[in-house]
């Protein structure tokens, strides 16, 4: 599903071209389209549908025909780079404690799927080797460093990942790296420079000024920032440093009709078909 974002008429005219007698030779109507095309990314995988950051919810962003998935690694006490979102495993397991305090083995017996719904019981953490050997070719992949102060060189451990499968050279995996950590963002940028990065902006009253747009597009190629701060000046402002832009995160049609309009490239929901409603219904 590439959706045909905007279809915009930006020039659309009448003219008459005389012959050298003066008569009119031909009245034509002249309409020069340009097309843009939108990327659906679908958040943890499609986690309106199934238990985020798992298998399920990965092969869900797979069936809807989302462009892109997005994940969120982190590593366990023994150096295994996992997918999950909190810190700690409390929220979407059913274990308790902080991720780096425990071993990949720990890890692997915990149930990532039952605190969703019970259908999903038995799903299992993953690690990004996992999702990148299972997904790769079948759909892009938006990996987010999160919390990268707590795993000191997490940033070279996901490159060696990458390359490890020669999934760093341009091709058909489109693989972009992201954190709220412009550091970390930087770092990875420097040991990989032929993977786009982006940089996640939380939300501020004080939105996001020209000159810290520059000091992204040094390294980034894209500013994905909390959807609340969107507005069309601020992505014709991105635009204008030549980077992308991928808000976050789509969860009602009405955010996701907006997003559209004011013409961001790609859109971060747990909810596909909110951005392309043509997708077959595919709640469960
Ligand atoms: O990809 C953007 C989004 O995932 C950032 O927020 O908290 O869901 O990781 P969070
Ligand atoms: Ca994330």
């Amino acid at each position: 599903m590439k959706r045909i974002l905007q279809t915009l008429a930006v020039g659309v005219f009448a003219f008459t071209s005389l012959l050298p007698d003066g008569t009119a030779l031909a009245n034509e109507e002249v309409t020069k389209k340009e097309q843009k095309q939108m990327t659906t990314v679908a958040h943890r995988g499609a986690s309106g549908y199934a238990p985020e950051n798992t298998m399920a919810a990965f092969e869900k962003s797979v069936d809807m025909k989302a462009e892109m998935l997005e994940l969120d690694v982190q590593m366990s006490k023994d150096g295994e780079l996992v997918v999950i979102h909190d810190t700690s495993v409390d929220r979407t397991t059913n274990g308790t404690g902080a991720v780096k305090d425990m071993t990949y083995e720990e890890l692997l017996q915990l149930d990532a799927g039952s605190y969703f719904n019970e259908a999903f019981a038995g799903e299992k953490i993953p690690t990004l080797g996992e999702v990148l050997d299972e997904y790769r070719g079948k759909i892009g992949i938006l990996i987010e460093i999160k919390s990268p102060s707590l795993y000191p060189g997490i940033e070279q451990k996901i490159a060696d990942e990458l390359v490890d499968r020669n999934m760093h050279k341009p091709n058909n995996n489109k693989i972009i790296v992201q954190s709220f950590d412009h550091d970390s963002v930087m770092t990875f940028h420097s040991l990989l420079p032929s993977i786009p990065v982006g940089v996640l902006v939380g939300y501020s009253p004080n939105g996001i000024s020209n000159v810290q747009l520059a000091a992204f597009s040094s390294y980034a190629d894209y500013v994905n920032p909390n959807l609340s701060m969107i507005d069309s000046d601020l992505v014709q402002r991105i635009h204008n440093q030549g980077m992308e832009t991928y808000p976050w995160t789509v969860r009602d049609e009405l955010s996701a009709d907006f997003l559209l309009n004011v013409g961001v490239d790609g859109i971060i929901t747990d909810y596909p078909d909110y951005v392309d409603p043509h997708l077959p219904d595919q709640a469960a």
